[in-house]
């Protein structure tokens, strides 16, 4: 098994582009199946779970074609299965999206339970909840959804949310694209990707409004038609990046990002004495000596993302005083990673929902292994500001969301290379 080893204490400087957002493209990819025509997608990562979603489209009967770097069309006109291969579906969490999408197109969809990251208890109650006021009937079993029109047909409807969920929010969206009447989402998510899912719809002929509010309105059409899209830069690889100079010290200018969706994150970096500086599409960071202790909570957008809280964890670590990180959208997540970092010298305290973390002068190397793919981000970050060489294992978790992060590193002055045992 491939791991990275990573000879921490140097500092990052120059310059990284940001990937295409991963939790974008891997809804924007099954979206794709509701248009009749060629959709161009571009500025689409090259990471596993993307390469996953391909595997399944054209297994489906999708055609594929990938032009250049970071260009993907699809054209799903001849897509006639509506059960995707399981073994696939199962490698990865996004495929629930095939629910909606293959509802809305074919009326009916037989898809596996989905794998993935499981750093938590990860429900889909409130999709089922969604795609049943819409008409659907819906049978579970342990591993498998089958969804087929009921008595009175698809239809638009009123699905109130129990939990703000982004991935139920996207996939009603695109569950009800193609229904008769209108939908309208309350309690929606409002995440960076959900706006660029409904402009990713819109712009092939769908008609949705108030991506981004907590009021989502899809009124049905008869079909999309092809067109060219372009996804939007990763705020949560911005953000990793971003932390990982706090953390290592340097100075990076972070381009293809949208500053505003980056201030959650920003905001919390100053608050730790770290430099930011906003221009139109980039972000230049400076950090140099110690960063301060800080609180921080997670919460949906805009409030600081709970797929930072790993990054943001090692900054405390190495920040004077005592740093509280409350976690409020998945619990459990500080078990991905804390022992490990423990392991290179940090110390935190786990109190329920809430990590208190106590800054030590250094952390040091140690061969740690990634449980999910932002607890390894984490572990790379750590890798980076320790002492002596660190081993992060476990690393396919890391690809699956991190496009060529060993080049972009590397490219930064950091020392890291992918081996093989
Ligand atoms: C998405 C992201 C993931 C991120 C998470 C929260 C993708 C592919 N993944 O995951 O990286 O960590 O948002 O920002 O975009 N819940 C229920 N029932 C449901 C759905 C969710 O109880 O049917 C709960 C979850 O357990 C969690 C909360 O709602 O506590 C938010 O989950 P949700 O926003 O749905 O996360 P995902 O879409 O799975």
């Amino acid at each position: 098994m491939a791991k990275y080893e990573i000879i921490g204490g140097k500092t990052l400087n120059g310059s990284v582009t940001i990937s295409g957002a991963k939790n974008a493209a891997v809804a924007i990819l099954p979206a794709a199946i509701l248009v009749a025509g060629k959709c161009r997608i571009e500025n689409v990562p090259d990471i596993s779970d993307v390469r996953i979603l391909l595997d399944i489209l054209r297994d489906m009967g999708a055609e594929i074609c990938q032009p250049e770097v970071g260009v993907v069309e699809i054209d799903s006109s001849n897509v006639k299965s509506t059960h995707p291969n399981p073994e696939l579906v199962r490698k990865m969490r996004a495929s629930y999206y095939l629910m909606g999408s293959l509802l809305s197109r074919f009326g009916q969809a037989n898809v596996a339970l989905p794998g993935g990251c499981n750093f938590a208890s990860r429900p889909i109650d409130q999709h089922i909840k969604g795609f049943i006021a819409l008409g659907a009937d819906v049978e579970e079993t342990d591993d498998y959804v089958n969804l087929k029109p009921g008595a009175e047909g698809l239809h638009g409807n009123r699905v109130s949310l129990d939990v703000v969920s982004v991935g139920a929010t996207m996939n009603i969206i695109m569950a009800s694209c193609l229904l008769p009447g209108q939908t309208v989402i309350e309690n929606a998510a409002k995440e960076p990707h959900i706006v660029d899912l409904a402009n990713f719809l819109n712009t092939m002929g769908a008609n949705i409004s108030g991506a981004g509010t907590d009021t989502v309105k899809v009124r049905g059409v008869e079909k999309l038609q092809g067109g060219t899209y372009a996804i939007i830069p990763d705020q949560i690889e911005a953000g990793t990046y971003l932390a990982a100079v706090a953390a290592a010290g340097g100075n990076v200018l972070v381009q293809n990002v949208i500053p505003k969706h980056m201030e959650c994150i920003t905001s919390k970096l100053q608050e730790m004495g770290a430099k930011i500086y906003n221009y139109d599409d980039s972000i230049r960071i400076v950090s140099e000596g110690r960063l301060r202790g800080t609180t921080v909570k997670t919460r949906p957008y805009p409030g600081f993302p709970t797929d930072m809280q790993a990054q943001i964890c090692v900054c405390m670590t190495l920040a004077d005083g005592i740093s509280r990180l409350t976690e409020s959208v998945y619990e459990t997540r500080f078990f991905g990673y804390c022992t490990e970092l423990t392991s290179m010298g940090a110390d935190i305290l786990i109190n329920g929902k809430t990590a208190i973390v106590s800054g030590r002068e250094k952390l040091r190397g140690n061969t740690v292994r990634a449980r999910d793919l932002r607890a390894g981000a984490a572990l790379v970050i750590a890798g980076l500001a320790a002492e002596s060489t660190t081993y992060v294992e476990n690393i396919n978790y890391i690809e699956r969301g991190y496009e060529r992060i060993v080049e972009k590193l590397t490219a930064l002055g950091a020392q890291i290379r992918r081996v093989e045992d």
